[in-house]
């Protein structure tokens, strides 16, 4: 049922132009799953423009298609030695994502509101507007979603419990909204909880 998917029918096309930008590193996943996690930031957050947010967080991530694949993991995680390749990735990004728009040039939606917050989702950290706040706290909130850290822990052949303590280190103060803070810190609670779910079961300790 189309009502029900998670993109706007509006949307719909520049999913279909993207998709071939995002076959990498899993950019088409986490493209879906933080345009939900950006319609649900959305709906806590009136003051921000879905227009500019949704087509953004669609295609933020277009430009990493233009990066060498063996540098990807070295341009993010912990200690990235290849910073220059986020730069990268988000003036190609700039780039691919315009002509995707103005080929559809989707109704109520300002182009050039939607690039500017593409051009440098990653490389700055601060909100430069309500949007960006959105459009930032979506893609980092992402790697607490169920997918991102499945999808991580993959990617770092790590545990959960050491990728959560990860993101309560690095990412809070990443998180720009409240509503982003709400939903990062209450999914890394709900798993950090369930990760305990033996331990006060019972078991040999409780005897
Ligand atoms: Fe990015
Ligand atoms: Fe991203």
């Amino acid at each position: 049922m189309m009502d029900d998917g998670v993109f706007l029918p509006r949307d719909l096309p520049l999913w279909l132009d993207a998709k071939p930008y995002l076959d990498v590193r899993n950019n088409d996943e986490h493209t879906i799953v933080a345009y939900g996690l950006a319609r649900a930031l959305l709906a806590e957050t009136p003051e921000a423009d879905e227009s500019v947010v949704l087509p953004a967080i669609l295609l933020h991530d277009v430009g990493w298609k233009r990066i060498d694949p063996e540098l990807l993991l070295l341009a993010i995680g912990r200690n990235p030695t290849r910073k220059d390749l986020v730069r990268d990735h988000e003036v190609h990004g700039v780039e691919i994502a315009r002509e995707i728009l103005e080929k559809h040039r989707p109704k109520g939606v300002d182009i050039d509101s939607v690039l500017a917050i593409i051009d440098g989702h990653d490389t700055t950290k601060q909100a430069r507007s309500i949007n960006d706040a959105v459009m930032k706290d979506a893609d980092k909130g992402w790697r607490a979603t169920p997918h991102g850290m499945r999808t991580i822990c993959g990617w770092y052949d790590t545990d959960l419990a050491t990728h959560i303590e990860t993101l309560r280190q690095v990412s809070n103060p990443y998180m720009l909204t409240p509503a982003g803070r709400a939903i990062a810190e209450g999914m890394c609670a709900a798993v950090t909880a369930e990760l305990q779910i033996g331990t006060y079961m019972g078991g040999p300790s409780h005897d």
